[in-house]
């Protein structure tokens, strides 16, 4: 899977494609260091991110967290083989920062780059267990801006099987924790409220219950609306948390499973930050035993927004990719699922 040409010198990869300036040195499967810049308490105040807040962070940390990334690794600039940078998709000014200073140190060291797919960096994030995939593979990638079932029949054969209509598992997570008067990013709170809650205590909507692929959550967030403004001082935030949670997981599980009885994958993955949520990694495991089939969540420091992914899935890459030159540009737009229509 892996070509030793380039390879067998470290990748520097860097990602700043949301609220997160991240640097990372890969190896193969091998993560030499990973090191994570999070903008998210200046967000915080916000509710959000801020994309001109958010690119201007990425400008004053990125040469820092590059630095502190090498240090990390052992090694020096000189060390390195090839520059991995998320090209796409995400807030254009921050990813131009992330860009901009890949093709500078590429320019300076005259090694190759590449720009990489951040929905190809959650889905490939598992690569740094170390441990052989096996494909066909069905993943769920859930982020704050996504929500896919994505079929995965090897490095770079990737078929979007369903997707959200509107809003993401992870905006489900963050609007509901905003309603319920706890901080940003929501997924973290609402986890760490459930676990005193009931989650049977408020009956929350699963979202299009009959559709086989497609998700949807806005409903949730709605209801989660209906219920702080019925319950009032009343509520109790622990269940209401625990019964948010619930039916996110309820909802992609289902999916899932729908997607291991059309496809019969060898295993099953779960990627972006809401692979974070412990209650969602235990019922996908669980369902993975249930069939016999291998489960591959990566650990929780490669789930939300960072390099190492990137560098990762960079690996999975053949040299004729890395010669993009100088043109490479940041778009707002994933391609990953393009030729699809
Ligand atoms: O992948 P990511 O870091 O950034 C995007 O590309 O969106 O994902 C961030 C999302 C946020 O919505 C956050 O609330 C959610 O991941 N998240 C969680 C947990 N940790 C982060 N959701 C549920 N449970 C968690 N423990
Ligand atoms: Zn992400």
């Amino acid at each position: 899977m892996f070509s030793d040409s380039l390879f067998g010198k470290p990748t520097l990869a860097i990602e700043s494609s949301c609220d997160e300036t991240s640097a990372a040195v890969v190896v193969g499967q091998r993560v030499l260091s990973n090191v994570i810049a999070s903008q998210a308490e200046m967000h915080e105040k916000w509710g959000g991110v801020v994309p001109e807040a958010a690119a201007r962070a990425h400008v004053q940390s990125v040469i820092p967290v590059i630095d502190e990334a090498l240090s990390k690794s052992g090694l020096s600039l000189e060390d390195i083989g090839g520059i991995a940078v998320t090209n796409r998709p995400g807030l254009i000014g921050a990813l131009s920062v992330g860009v901009t200073v890949a093709k500078a140190l590429a320019f300076k060291l005259q090694i190759p780059l590449i720009g990489i797919d951040h929905l190809e960096g959650h889905l490939l994030a598992f690569l740094g267990l170390g441990v052989q995939p096996v494909f066909p593979m069905v993943s769920l990638l859930v982020s704050g801006g996504h929500s896919e079932l994505v079929l995965i029949r090897g490095c770079g054969d990737y078929e979007l099987l369903g997707q959200t209509r509107d809003d993401a598992a992870g905006e489900a997570f963050d609007k509901g924790a905003r309603l319920l008067g706890l901080g940003y990013p929501g997924g973290r709170q609402i986890q760490e409220h459930a676990k005193l809650g009931n989650p049977n205590r408020y009956s929350l909507p699963r979202g299009l219950a009959k559709e086989r692929y497609e998700m949807s959550f806005s409903g949730l967030k709605t209801a989660v609306l209906r219920l702080v403004e019925q319950e009032g001082n009343a509520i109790s935030v622990p269940d209401a948390a625990a019964s948010l949670q619930q039916a996110v997981c309820d909802a992609l599980l289902r999916r899932l499973e729908h997607a291991i009885e059309d496809y019969q994958p060898a295993s099953l993955g779960l990627c972006g930050g809401v692979a974070a949520n412990s209650q969602l990694r235990s019922m996908v495991e669980q369902l993975g035993e249930q069939n016999g089939i291998a489960v591959m969540i990566p650990p929780f420091e490669l789930c939300t927004d960072n390099a190492a992914m990137i560098g990762l899935a960079a690996q999975c890459h053949p040299i004729e990719d890395w010669e993009v030159g100088f043109e490479l540009e940041p778009s707002p737009r994933s391609l990953l699922f393009s030729d699809q229509g």
